[in-house]
């Protein structure tokens, strides 16, 4: 496994929509080892979710692990996605942004999303996700679009440095529970 280099805020490739996998590469080493590095990297940057894109390499797969499980499950992939918003208004909550170091802001995300696509091994997915789970696939969703968080805030005045976030701004809730890891 080796650690990535995330690209920021600038290089095209985070404004570039995603092709999605092949069907000859569904199950390849080559994807195997692009996911596995992605997890790697993901967890070393202290992400709870990382997109294709933000390693430079056009293709719709993204990655994400929910902080706060005691047990850690493996991290979840999902390979060429669809997301689909279920009914229920939005909600508000901090996300960062692996792309974009250093930087919290508020962004309405709907409450649940139905996700379809593929799994690692290219076998069909098809499930419902909820609350920060949800919130998280639609950020890397968005990634897979050329869309990144600061895009879909309404309002950049909650726009704030980490360090003044968890001073000023942080709910002690959310910290509790290691939400607004960047993704
Ligand atoms: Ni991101």
């Amino acid at each position: 496994m080796a650690r990535l280099d995330i690209v920021r805020l600038g290089h095209p490739a985070l404004r570039t929509p995603a092709e999605p996998v092949a069907e000859t590469d569904l199950g390849s080493a080559g994807l195997a080892a692009l996911i596995e590095d992605m997890i790697e990297t993901m967890r070393s940057a202290e992400g709870v979710g990382l997109a294709a894109p933000q390693v430079a390499r056009p293709l719709q797969v993204f990655v994400y692990e929910i902080p706060g499980e005691e047990t850690r499950p493996p991290a979840r992939v999902v390979v060429n996605p669809m997301v689909e918003p279920e009914a229920g208004e939005l909600v508000w909550d901090w996300e960062g942004c692996l792309s974009i170091p250093g930087l919290r802001g508020l962004v309405p995300r709907h409450p649940e999303v139905r996700v379809r696509g593929l799994d690692r091994h290219g076998e069909p997915l098809d499930f419902l996700a909820r609350g920060y789970e949800a919130r998280i696939i639609q950020h890397e969703f968005d990634h897979l679009n050329g869309i990144v968080y600061l895009d879909r805030m309404r309002d950049l005045q909650s726009l704030a440095f980490e360090q003044e976030w968890s001073r000023y701004l942080q709910d002690a809730q959310d910290a509790a529970a290691g939400r607004a890891q960047p993704a």
